[in-house]
């Protein structure tokens, strides 16, 4: 490939960047994509593996925190748009430790913003900075309404803040140097290559396997799901259309309280509600997010195009077709981080004190129901 003028991809091989690759590749025949990733625990190179002797594809390993890979890529590509997905992206890991996801999430958006206004410089209305951003950044909401994009940013795990900050820095970057930013914020996804630490793919995963699967709190929280290729085709049609400086929120409507997610994998698998176990909340939990995308179909024409009873069921057969790819996610690492996520996970007595929270009252407390000091 001669990559220049390609697009860089950030995160590509994480589960919904890969899922980005495949499509842009498939849609834009002309087009060339350059991946570059660390490879964490959540990046597996094999989501991408039909692509490795495609001409038009191109795999880097490196950190988007690292200045000095970065600028000689940029100055080596010259690429005409950058999409940012790479980020530490699970909320239970940003509660076990915030390092990583403060210099991923954002000293490493911060680099990539420096080196893009740098290379740029001079020709930034031909160029596109895309920071995938997600609508956590909101924090909580009540009972009723959906986040627009002028709701306030109020986030509430150490994950959604650093993505806050992220979305923060591309304003500052737009406004202060002019760095053809638009950002992002897109509801919970689901899909195939989701790493199974997440609801969806841990629940199949516990549920194929007759164990006991672990609901948090009262399994009541909500959160607003849309199938990753439709969220795929927004970011694509953001990349095209969207407007410099905008903001842009990606939802597909879709509001379901996690025990009703939990119980339809259950039953398309065959498996009785008794494999559910109640266990310790997440500390900080969101109870509800959803989402007004009402911009981004009016204005740029997008809208999603796959049900949620089609895509899940879909979803739950690739997982069940492709147990080789699951099983190789589960290594040693992923084992420990199970086993301290996961070290409190006791069934509620009836009536016990946890903190499961119906209101905003929760706020301040931890999920141990001790108070925030
Ligand atoms: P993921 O965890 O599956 O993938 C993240 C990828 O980023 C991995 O391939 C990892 O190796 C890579 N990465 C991590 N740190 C890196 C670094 N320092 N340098 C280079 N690469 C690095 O995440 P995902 O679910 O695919 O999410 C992708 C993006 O979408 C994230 O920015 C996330 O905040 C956002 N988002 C996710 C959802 C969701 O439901 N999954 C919803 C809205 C927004
Ligand atoms: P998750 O997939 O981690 O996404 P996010 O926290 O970014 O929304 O969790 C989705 C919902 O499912 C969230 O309300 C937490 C809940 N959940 C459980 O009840 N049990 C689990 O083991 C996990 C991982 C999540």
């Amino acid at each position: 490939m001669s990559c220049r003028g390609a697009l860089l991809v950030t995160g590509g091989a994480g589960f919904i960047g890969s899922n980005f690759i495949r499509h842009y590749l498939s849609e834009h025949q002309e087009s060339e994509v350059v991946n570059l990733d660390k490879l964490t625990y959540a990046g597996n190179l094999s989501n991408l593996a039909d692509l490795e002797s495609n001409p038009r594809y191109r795999f880097v390993r490196g950190d988007i925190a690292d200045r000095g890979l970065v600028e000689s890529l940029l100055a080596e590509l010259s690429p005409r748009a950058i999409v940012n997905f790479a980020a530490e992206s699970h909320v239970d890991r940003s509660i076990l430790d915030a390092s990583p996801f403060v210099l991923t999430n954002v000293v490493g958006a911060q680099v990539l913003l420096d080196c893009a206004r740098n290379h740029w410089r001079g020709c930034f209305d031909r160029h596109r900075f895309v920071q995938v951003s997600t609508d956590e950044v909101y924090g909580d909401l009540g009972e009723t309404g959906r986040f627009t994009e002028d709701s306030p940013l109020e986030p509430n795990s150490p994950y959604s803040a650093s993505k806050a900050a992220a979305d923060m820095l591309c304003r500052a970057y737009w406004r202060t140097h002019g760095v053809p930013t638009i950002v992002t914020r897109c509801t919970n996804n689901y899909g195939p290559y989701q790493f199974p630490e997440k609801l969806i793919p841990l629940m199949v995963l516990k549920a194929s396997r007759g164990e006991k699967l672990p609901v948090y709190g009262d399994g009541l929280n909500v959160r607003d799901w849309i199938h990753v290729l439709d969220h795929c085709r927004a970011i694509e049609t953001v990349l095209l259309r969207g407007k410099v400086g905008e903001i842009y929120n990606i939802g597909a409507s879709c509001e379901k309280r996690n025990i009703d997610i939990v119980k339809s994998i259950l039953r398309q698998l065959e498996r009785s509600d008794e494999l559910i176990e109640y266990v310790r909340d997440r500390a900080g939990h969101d109870r509800r997010y959803a989402l007004d995308s009402s911009k981004i179909h009016k204005e740029l024409g997008w809208a999603p195009q796959i049900s949620f009873g089609e895509g899940i069921r879909q979803t739950v057969e690739w997982y069940l077709a492709h147990p080789e790819w699951t099983s190789a996610c589960l290594t040693g690492e992923y084992r420990a981080y199970y086993e301290l996520n996961y070290r409190h996970s006791v069934a509620p007595k009836p009536g016990g004190a946890r903190a499961v929270c119906p209101d905003r009252s929760h706020q301040g407390v931890h999920a141990d129901g001790e108070m925030a000091t």
